[in-house]
């Protein structure tokens, strides 16, 4: 029998918008992490997830703060970098950090044309609705893409009372599809739904038809969801919102791991013959000699 050759692998090319707006009219739900560091952005490229968000989020999880907003634009840019270059078809966002679009429009530019020029991403979210429509306006005129992000907005949760679910009443419900219809007109083409309850994303996602919905804690009902990295893989361990699902418990391992390599140096089982060198053979009468 004749033999059939394989057919050529399918080139995997970069996630685009279109790309992604296409997964949406076939009904695909888009994966999204957040990711901080190169060799993680790695691993997502090749699990293939979608979208990297490098989210000030990292403001807790890698530099230890007790919230989101101490962390600056150097430092955010920075991660970025790392990540862009890890994660070469993944679609990377860049989270603007507090302070970075709130002053005015033209620093907002500026900012969101950092994370661009020198971060090497392809889109920015930055938090608010009706509020920041001047700052989206301006980021979209440059023509640099823009996600809104809605409901708890972690920037700005002491004005909201801590990490509370949004839009419970319908009052604010109905202020939230207004924050979403807003940034639709400003131009965004994705909004983030954190900490939203379902049947209210599904109001917001019939507002917006034209938009990409992507929830965090928003319910399955939006077009993707995103998770905070940390959280799924049982590296932050500080708290777990209910709409976290742990795939890993990897802060346990490497603990175990930490302790068995403090031991093993303690009782000198390593570093074992397998992990030394040894010099060229007759070299040591040598240098004994030189060192005589
Ligand atoms: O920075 C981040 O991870 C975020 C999520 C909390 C949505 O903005």
């Amino acid at each position: 029998m004749e033999k059939k050759e394989a057919p050529p692998e399918k080139k995997r090319g970069k996630i685009s918008i279109p790309g992604l707006f296409k997964k949406k009219e076939r009904g695909e739900k888009i994966s999204w992490i957040t990711c901080y560091d190169f060799p993680f952005a790695q691993l997502m490229d090749e699990a293939g997830i979608e979208m990297i968000l490098v989210g000030d989020s990292a403001a807790m999880t890698v530099h230890g703060h007790k919230g989101t907003l101490p962390i600056t634009m150097d430092e955010m840019i920075s991660h970025a970098k790392a990540v862009t270059r890890g994660a070469p078809h993944c679609f990377v966002v860049g989270d603007m950090p507090f302070m970075s679009y709130q002053v005015s429009v033209e620093e907002a530019i500026r900012n969101a044309g950092r994370f661009m020029k020198e971060g090497g991403c392809d889109a920015i979210k930055l938090e608010g609705g009706r509020r920041v429509t001047p700052a989206v306006r301006g980021i979209v005129d440059a023509g640099i893409p823009v996600i809104g992000h809605i409901g708890l907005t972690p920037q700005s949760s002491s004005m909201l009372g801590g990490a509370r679910i949004q839009g419970k009443s319908a009052a604010s419900a109905k202020a939230l599809v207004d924050d979403a219809k807003a940034l639709a007109e400003a131009g965004v083409f994705a909004i983030l739904l954190e900490l939203i309850p379902t049947p209210v994303s599904a109001a917001i996602m019939k507002a917006v038809p034209d938009v990409l919905v992507l929830g965090i804690g928003g319910g399955p009902v939006c077009d993707g969801q995103l998770v905070i990295m940390h959280d799924m893989i049982g590296l932050f361990q500080a708290f777990q919102p209910k709409f976290v699902k742990k795939y890993l418990n990897i802060a346990e391992s490497v603990r175990a791991a930490f302790a068995q390599y403090r031991a093993d140096v303690k009782d000198q089982s390593f570093p074992a013959p397998e992990n030394e060198y040894d010099i060229e053979p007759g070299e040591l009468e040598k240098l004994k000699k030189l060192l005589k």
